[in-house]
């Protein structure tokens, strides 16, 4: 269970204000009649995902994993966070895993393109392509460009089978490539939008090919249905309010700090939610998130005494997945014998600790503290859970749309006009 800790949000908040507004909330998520209602597929998803396709997915994983050196995903925002931030989390930085997994379709930038394909060359490689509308340029050219090299190297008809797409079950361009080609499809609910979609294929098939144990994830995220789905005595929805209450407040920067660089995604996946969820209306908190204790000495200085504009919501993950005893040494010219026998998580954590008082009361930063037991697939896919739940309380409870996200066409209307796509005029 996620732990909610207050000691340092330094005001008293009465939860008890917040019982009507919350169970109004709580209601539009249950009922799915508030704005966006068409688009809490997420919500109860744990219990009511598609059986038959897990074991598909994991089949199609053994199937990865036996034949190839390398996953490339393609997808960005909501199409590939979470899967990135779920495996960076559960297997580190430099997990022995097989095959690697390498993000792509997530950029136009050209060198980045060019070098994976260049990589890949020498690899054998299948595809995870995965978009709900088929269209994100992004995705769509970095496909065509490694379809096109698979092809290349393969044939046309073993490309078809090293090629995995999850897409809209009835609409879109990838579904029909899929039609056209055979590839082997999976399904993005339509009642799911991207960034609450990491429960669906769009996360476990990468997840799974990671080596993930994808239905204790499943298992994880059933319980957090459990746990912060209630109306009541729900910490997931106590954040919700306390993000809402700072934010009134006057702080209008969210910081989410954790103290491993193996969750430094699960930061991008956090502001993706996040931010695309609340920011609306010219309202919301804008998301940020910092690694420390790598980010103090850069941030560090800015929190401690800068513009008072941000409040830091600490992730403190109690047991590491590995933990290593600092050695002695006879000479002891580092001056580190007194740490001698100790383990580091134990260092990493009086670092938190003195940096949370360092913050909240000499600073005067507020900060939330979320306390969990272990960073593994059950944890994480609680705690995920335990997000998306606390962002659609937040977003309600500021009179927003959780689940659309119109700023987003802005840019894209203008590029189309500026590179000439038919149907767009500058
Ligand atoms: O959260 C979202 O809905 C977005 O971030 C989308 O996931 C992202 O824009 C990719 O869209 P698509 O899956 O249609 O390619």
């Amino acid at each position: 269970m996620i732990k909610v800790k207050t000691d340092h949000v330094l005001r008293t908040i009465d939860m008890a204000q917040f019982k009507e507004q919350v169970a109004r909330a709580h209601s539009l998520i249950e009922e799915r009649n508030g704005p966006g209602g068409d688009f809490l597929g997420w919500a109860h998803y744990p219990e009511t995902y598609d059986k038959e396709e897990l074991a598909r997915i994991k089949a199609a994983a053994k199937e990865i994993r036996e034949n190839y050196d390398v996953l490339l995903v393609c997808g960005i925002g909501g199409s590939y966070l979470g899967a990135r931030a779920a495996i960076e989390a559960i297997n580190g930085l430099y997990g022995k895993g097989k095959p690697e997994i390498i993000f792509f379709g997530q950029t136009l930038s050209p060198t980045y393109v060019k070098q994976v394909l260049d990589y890949l060359e020498t690899k054998t490689f299948a595809i995870n392509v995965i978009s709900k509308s088929g269209t994100t340029t992004e995705t769509a050219v970095a496909f065509r460009l490694a379809r096109d090299l698979l092809i290349r190297k393969v044939g046309a008809e073993k490309a078809a089978k090293a090629i995995y797409a999850t897409t809209d079950k009835e609409k879109g361009a990838l579904l029909q490539l899929c039609k056209k080609y055979g590839y082997e499809r999976y399904v993005l609910p339509a009642d799911i939008g991207g960034r609450y979609s990491v429960y669906t294929a769009v996360g476990l098939l990468p997840m799974a090919v990671a080596g993930i144990d994808v239905e204790a994830f499943l298992a994880g995220a059933k319980k957090g249905l459990e746990l912060y789905g209630k109306a009541e005595n729900n910490p997931a929805y106590e954040y919700g309010v306390l993000r809402h209450v700072l934010y009134k407040a006057g702080y209008p920067v969210e910081m989410l700090v954790t103290y491993e660089p193996s969750l430094v995604q699960l930061g991008e996946w956090w502001k993706q939610l996040f931010g695309e969820s609340e920011g609306k209306d010219h309202t919301g908190l804008l998301p940020d998130s910092a690694t420390f204790t790598t980010d103090l000495h850069s941030l560090g200085q800015f929190i401690q005494e800068g513009s008072p504009v941000l409040f830091e919501t600490v992730l403190e993950v109690e047991k590491p997945t590995m933990d290593i005893t600092v050695p002695h040494d006879e000479d002891d010219l580092d001056g580190l014998n007194y740490l001698e026998g100790k383990g580091l998580n134990y260092v990493n954590s009086k670092a938190r600790e003195g940096t949370i008082a360092a913050h909240a009361e000499v600073g005067k930063v507020p900060n939330i503290l979320l306390n969990m037991e272990k960073m593994d697939a059950e944890g994480l896919g609680e705690l995920m859970y335990f997000f998306m739940r606390a962002c659609a309380m937040s977003c309600y409870l500021n009179e927003v749309n959780p689940f659309n996200q119109p700023g987003v066409e802005v840019y894209k209307k203008n590029m189309f006009a500026l590179l000439g796509k038919p149907g767009y005029t500058k």
